[in-house]
């Protein structure tokens, strides 16, 4: 486990809905009052399949998308309070690393051109950007002499350490990688989550990592944060969640027997469905939404949303079979 001093980012019952284009007063929840820590130094995984919200939940943690309820702080200071230029600068804190390396480049533009662009943005003049960005080169494992070399005159994974290079140039505390390997060659996938392993131990970064692979996250991550349809099933020590998952959704994961095809956009919530919360907002539906896909379902688990139980030693997971009939 990695060494943590405290709590860096705080999400509290954070919900993003999407409005459905053409069905009036009907939305989709992307994300389903998650309500979690990130720990200063640490390395935490983000695990679900495709539409359950990750990448939705990480850009709301790095301030460019906005909350549709909940709170999100940021070493102690809720993000939401803060003006522009403070927003500003919290924001070159936090940084994020793409899944596609090609479409994050501008092909037209040197690789250190590319690189540089934050540092134009917070206004470093030639000199400073021109060591920098050499620095930066260095530091991700390319040569300086490369320079002024274009995306497509690099592989793929050469262009993700320039990615990486743009996201550290600013000296960030907090790197949303989104699963920054999937679309690199089998071959330098290990080379990338090396590089990111040691940028982590060098710089101090704190990272929450994307992945569909609960082993990789195993691996990379020193927690494990599983995502289904939005809602915050199971939480723990990345060991723990993959040598003991309590949740079932969790356990298919890990025996890879996903049969769901469904994405969080076929849920759908009608104004009807909600449930009001404290606040008379209206949030969400009831129910575990893996209700109609889990092998133990009850009839409270399609009427009432399972509260996240303690197992000890920061194991939390949402099952009604486990608050209930204690089955596992
Ligand atoms: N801008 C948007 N407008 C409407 N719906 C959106 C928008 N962005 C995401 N969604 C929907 O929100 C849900 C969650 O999407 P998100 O991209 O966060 O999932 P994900 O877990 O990152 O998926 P993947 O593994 O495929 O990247 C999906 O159903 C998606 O269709
Ligand atoms: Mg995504």
């Amino acid at each position: 486990m990695t060494p943590h001093q405290g709590t860096l980012l705080t999400a509290h019952e954070v919900y993003k809905f999407y409005d459905r284009k053409g069905q009036a007063k009907r939305q989709a929840s992307a994300v389903d009052g998650v309500s979690l820590d990130v720990r200063q130094g640490e390395s935490l995984g983000l695990v679900g399949e495709s539409g359950s919200g990750k990448s939705t939940f990480g850009r709301m943690l790095l301030g460019l998308l906005q909350p549709t309820a909940g709170t999100i702080s940021y070493a102690g200071i809720d993000i939401a309070s803060q003006t522009v230029a403070e927003r500003r600068q919290a924001c070159a804190k936090r940084q994020m690393v793409f899944q596609d390396p090609i479409s994050a480049l501008n092909p037209r533009r040197t690789i250190a051109e590319n690189i540089e662009l934050p540092l134009l943005n917070f206004g470093w003049d030639r000199e400073q950007r021109r060591q920098r960005v050499d620095e930066l080169l260095r530091l991700v494992g390319l040569n300086p002499a490369h320079r002024n070399r274009y995306p497509h005159q690099f592989s793929g994974g050469q262009c993700q350490r320039v990615v990486i290079a743009r996201a550290i140039a600013l000296e960030p505390e907090f790197l949303f990688l989104d699963e920054p390997v999937s679309a690199l060659d089998v071959s330098v996938q290990a080379q990338i989550l090396n590089l990111l392993t040691d940028l982590k131990r060098n710089l101090g970064l704190t990272y929450l990592f994307v992945s569909h692979d609960l082993r990789l996250v195993r691996h990379m991550c020193d927690r494990t944060v599983v995502l289904f349809h939005g809602q915050l099933v199971e939480i723990g020590d990345s060991e723990e969640i993959y040598e003991r998952p309590g949740h079932p959704y969790t356990r298919a994961l890990r025996g890879a027997v996903l049969s769901v095809k469904r994405t969080a956009a076929d849920i759908e919530v009608t104004e009807d469905d909600r449930t009001p919360n404290r606040d008379g907002r209206s949030l969400s539906a009831g129910g575990c939404r893996y209700a109609p896909f889990c092998p133990l379902k009850m009839d409270i688990c399609t009427r009432e949303i399972p509260r996240m139980t303690d197992l000890g030693a920061g194991h939390r997971l949402a099952c009604h079979a486990l608050e209930k009939a204690d089955l596992f």
